[in-house]
């Protein structure tokens, strides 16, 4: 995983580089490093832990205006200043997110050359390996093509030399963008964390590698030709990745929800007509599609769960959904006339990258559905459609989620109206089901103040369970998920109809027993299974969505969710369990931005 970012301009690079390295620690925070070059001297300093750690070591300040940074999240060597990025050989100076597959061979190789090694790390072939060529009388562009050549794996890399002035970087299958500024180059793992420093960007192809020297950049592949790439604009602004005012990006992102949603359905959606269309998108004939596949990871294969839902029901196409690291090495029976959904927020998670691949080869529709523009993803599908979220930076995922669902929601109204299954006015009217949610949301937002004294009077217990079904059952996966990622509680889920074929037998007055329960078809089962529940005493949290629910009275805890029409139902339900995770784990104390052992995108398998 690990987050990389470069500079090189007439600013000083040091508050550059921290500044986006702090955007990138959701991609790694067990150790941090920063190189700065300055009339022919590069100097560096690593330390394990967080960025804040090592400005604290750097309090001195570089003064140079060319330097990388590195936030790792560790694959080979453990977290520690010995194995923390940049790596150096000789003059050369390395930042890398990635693995590189063969550095075993290519160490011992180097070692019979001398080479003498100070990291665990595989990236620490990589610049001994440009020292090599450069020693056998290759410039410094020449030999950094020479060496990514050796190199099978996965990179993204930052490389300066220190008697040269000239940033160089690379991108085979981890994301790596390139800010255009005036006469200033940026290198960063994403866009975000290079908003308020420019607001153009060329997002890298695999094998692509960027010279940039003098105000010009020159951009080659790894067999030495020329390339060209489009420059984007991006308008993000920068208050965007900025907490403004709240205590976690979390917290603010939740709040953020009513806007995500009307954004996401801003220029799709044309109620008079009836009509949902998305610009960036040309399905191909959906007649032919005789079965969808949603596949995807975490958070984003919730939201599959629930499209498998939406899409069954109301367009009576089959859909699998399959959790990408599973899919990808099943051997999946897929063909041309079906169609492939890949969800993620990042765009860059590795299984569902490959899960495209896989598709593709098999001659499926790709369509992604990202959060992020020019993300492999997106850029690599045949279709994609964007959730209009913003940037997300708290590690748990939360706005990217229901602008996913929203997503996928318009996603079947449009195949509805194509295959001639919805009318107009059917779409109309569920235009403006969707059209609603926003003020819905914002009216719970606004009065979920309780929710943290929930959080004050359940953040003791030790063990949760979820319990929900039909369109509501992902909803119980995902608040258990969000309770366990960040507040470090164990929390389960299950079919609130499956509890009595095993997880019954764990309730007592220690277990709270979280019930998303709205007023749908499956509400009178799950009413019998609350009364399972409170006849075996356990700690009843229930959400519902109609004042008269009769297990209301059964229930230690009851929160009352707007009422929504079925397919929309987990957009609102997921909120209030959102805020309870985050309340939780904010009394708790935990590092609720960047809980331990996670990464926001997971680049690596
Ligand atoms: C959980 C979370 C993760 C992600 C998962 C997929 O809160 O954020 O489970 O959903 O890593 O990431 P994307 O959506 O970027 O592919």
């Amino acid at each position: 995983m690990c987050g990389i970012v470069g500079y090189l301009g007439n600013d000083r690079a040091y508050p550059i580089l921290i500044d986006a390295l702090k955007k990138l620690e959701y991609r790694g925070y067990d150790s941090a490093g920063i190189a700065i070059w300055r009339n022919g001297k590069i100097e560096v300093a690593r330390k394990k832990g967080k960025v804040d750690e090592l400005r604290e070591i750097c309090a001195s300040g570089f003064e140079g205006t060319m330097g990388l940074a590195h936030t790792r999240w560790a694959t080979h060597g453990t977290p520690s200043e010995r194995n923390a990025h940049p790596h150096r050989a000789g003059d050369v100076v390395v930042v890398h997110n990635g693995i590189v597959e063969n550095y075993i061979e290519l160490k011992e190789g180097l070692r019979k050359d001398g080479h003498k090694f100070l990291s665990d790390t595989d990236t620490e072939v990589i610049p001994h390996l440009i020292t090599n060529h450069l020693n056998k009388g290759a410039d410094f562009a020449e030999a950094v093509r020479l060496s990514l050549a050796e190199i099978t794996g996965s990179y993204a890399l930052g490389i300066i030399h220190e008697k040269d002035r000239m940033l160089i970087a690379a991108k085979k299958e981890s994301p790596l963008v390139l800010g255009i500024g005036d006469g200033e180059f940026f290198v960063a793992s994403d866009a975000p964390a290079l908003i308020g420093r420019t607001n153009r960007f060329i997002f890298l192809e695999d094998n692509d590698i960027a010279v940039m020297k003098d105000g010009s950049l020159r951009l080659m592949d790894v067999e030495g030709n020329e390339v060209e790439r489009k420059v984007h604009v991006l308008h993000w602004s920068g208050a965007m990745a900025e907490k403004g005012g709240y205590k976690h990006f979390m917290l603010k992102e939740i709040f953020e929800q009513p806007m995500a949603i009307s954004d996401t359905l801003i220029g799709r959606v044309k109620e008079e007509q009836g009509e949902v269309e998305f610009e960036e998108l040309k399905l191909p004939g959906l007649k032919r599609i005789k079965r969808i596949w949603m596949v995807a990871c975490g958070t984003s294969y919730h939201a599959c769960l629930i499209g498998k839902q939406m899409l069954e029901a109301n367009l009576r196409i089959p859909v699998e959904v399959d959790i990408a690291s599973e899919f990808r090495y099943r051997d999946p029976i897929m063909g041309r006339d079906e169609m492939l959904i890949l969800v993620s927020q990042s765009g860059e998670t590795a299984d569902t990258i490959a899960a495209m691949k896989e598709g593709k080869r098999r001659g499926a529709y790709v369509l992604s559905v990202c959060n992020v523009l020019g993300s492999t993803l997106a850029r690599d599908a045949d279709g994609v459609i964007f959730t209009h979220a913003g940037p997300e930076i708290g590690v748990a995922s939360t706005k990217a989620f229901t602008t996913q669902v929203s997503a996928l929601y318009l996603l079947m109204l449009h195949m509805g109206r194509k295959l001639g299954l919805m009318g107009n006015e059917v779409v109309r009217a569920r235009i403006a089901d969707i059209k609603k949610i926003p003020h819905k949301l914002q009216t719970l937002l606004d009065g979920a103040g309780s929710i943290e004294e929930l959080g004050r009077k359940y953040m003791g217990f030790k063990n949760f369970l979820y319990l929900g079904r039909g369109i509501n059952f992902p909803i119980a996966l995902e608040g258990a998920l969000k309770l366990k990622e960040i507040s470090y509680i164990h929390a389960e889920a299950y079919a609130a109809g499956e509890m009595k074929h095993g997880p019954i037998a764990l309730i007592d007055e220690n277990m709270p027993v979280v019930v998303v329960s709205p007023n749908d078809q499956t509400y009178k089962k799950t009413c019998s299974n609350v009364e399972e529940v409170a006849a075996r005493r356990g700690n009843i949290l229930l959400f519902k969505d109609t004042d008269a629910h009769e297990m209301a009275a059964k229930a230690n805890v009851v929160f009352h969710v707007p009422a929504v029409p079925y397919d929309l139902q987990p957009i609102v339900h997921i909120v209030p369990l959102q805020l309870f995770a985050y309340h939780i784990a904010n009394l708790l104390g935990t590092d609720v931005d960047q809980p331990r052992n996670l990464a926001k995108s997971v680049t690596v398998e």
